[in-house]
C-alpha cells in the first residue's frame, strides 16, 4: 500500500502549488491513499469550507489539522456536519461529558480492497495546548481497534521535540506502519526503521514559499521580529517560488512499512 502524505498546506501559494504538482506525484508513484495537513489552510490560519472542498477535489482522503481550526469554527461549522468529512483533529484534547470537541480524531478510509487508519496526536512538549498524555492516550485508541481488520495504520504527531518523537516511536514498535513528526516545517533527514518495522521521520516538512517566513514576506515580518509587537500586517507576493517536500511511504501486507521516499520539487508560481 502507497501512501502519499503532504504537510501544512497554509496560504493560497501552497494551495497552487499543491494543485500544480499533484498530479505528476500521482502519475509517478501511484498512491493508495493521500493524507494532508491542512491546518493554516486559509491564510495561514483557519479553514473555510471552499478551500477543504478544494483538497477533496485533489482527492486527498484525509485531512488532519490541530489548533487553528478553532480560530474561526463558524467558517467551518456547515462542512462538518455533512456525513463523509474528511477533517480529523487531535485525538487527545480534554474532552468530558460535560463537554465534548466536535469531530473524530482518526478516521478510516477504504480503498482498493485496503483499509487505512489515519490517527492524529497532539503532544505535550513546547505545544500551545494541554492535552491528554498523547502516550496513554494513543495505546488506548490502538487497543480500541485490536480486533478489526486494518491494513494500515499511521499517525500524524505534531509536535516540536524530537525526544518525545523518539520516544514514541519505541512505545508504539510493531503496532503502527508509519509515525511522522509535523509542526517544524521543515523536513528532517533522520528517517529510521525501528527494529520491529516501524518506519519513523521527525518531521515530513511543509511546502515552502522561498525567501518567505512561512509564507509571509521577510519585510512584512520585521515589526514582529525586531519589537515581538503581534501585530503584523502579512504581505503576500502572486510570484513565488516555491520547494514541495512530501514522503511516500510502502507499507506490506503485514502493516509495517518496507520504505519510505522524500519528494523535494523546486517550482513557481
Ligand atoms: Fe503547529
Amino acid at each position: 500500500m502507497k501512501i502519499l502524505i503532504f504537510w501544512d498546506i497554509c496560504w493560497r501559494v501552497w494551495r497552487q502549488a499543491l494543485e500544480k504538482e499533484i498530479e505528476g506525484l500521482k502519475r509517478k508513484y501511484n498512491p493508495d491513499f493521500i493524507v494532508a495537513s491542512v491546518d493554516n489552510i486559509t491564510s495561514g490560519r483557519w479553514a473555510i469550507e471552499k478551500h477543504i472542498l478544494e483538497m477533496e477535489k485533489l482527492w486527498i482522503d484525509v485531512a488532519t489539522w490541530w489548533d487553528h481550526i478553532f480560530d474561526n469554527e463558524k467558517f467551518i461549522e456547515d462542512y462538518l456536519e455533512k456525513d463523509n468529512w474528511i477533517l480529523i483533529r487531535p485525538i487527545n484534547f480534554y474532552e468530558s461529558e460535560h463537554y465534548r470537541i466536535p469531530w473524530r480524531g482518526y478516521k478510516i478510509v477504504e480503498k482498493n480492497w485496503k483499509k487505512l487508519l489515519v490517527i492524529q496526536l497532539m503532544w505535550e512538549v513546547f505545544m500551545k495546548y494541554n492535552v491528554h498524555n498523547p502516550f496513554i492516550k494513543i495505546e488506548e485508541i490502538l487497543n480500541q481497534f485490536k480486533e478489526e481488520k486494518i491494513d494500515a495504520i499511521i499517525i500524524d504527531f505534531h509536535k516540536e521535540a524530537t525526544a518525545e518523537g523518539y520516544w514514541m516511536l519505541s512505545f508504539l514498535d510493531w503496532k503502527i506502519g508509519f509515525l511522522y513528526g509535523t509542526h517544524t516545517h521543515v523536513q528532517t533527514n533522520d528517517e529510521i526503521i525501528s527494529e520491529n518495522g516501524t518506519w519513523f521521520l521527525s518531521d515530513v516538512g511543509m511546502i515552502w514559499a522561498l525567501n518567505s517566513v512561512i509564507g509571509a514576506d521577510f519585510s512584512s515580518v520585521r515589526k514582529r521580529f525586531l519589537t515581538w509587537i503581534m501585530k503584523w500586517k502579512i504581505k503576500q507576493k502572486l510570484d513565488w517560488e516555491y520547494l514541495l517536500n512530501s514522503v511516500v511511504v510502502d507499507i506490506n501486507e503485514e502493516g509495517k512499512c518496507e520504505n519510505i521516499e522524500k519528494i523535494k520539487i523546486k517550482g513557481s508560481l
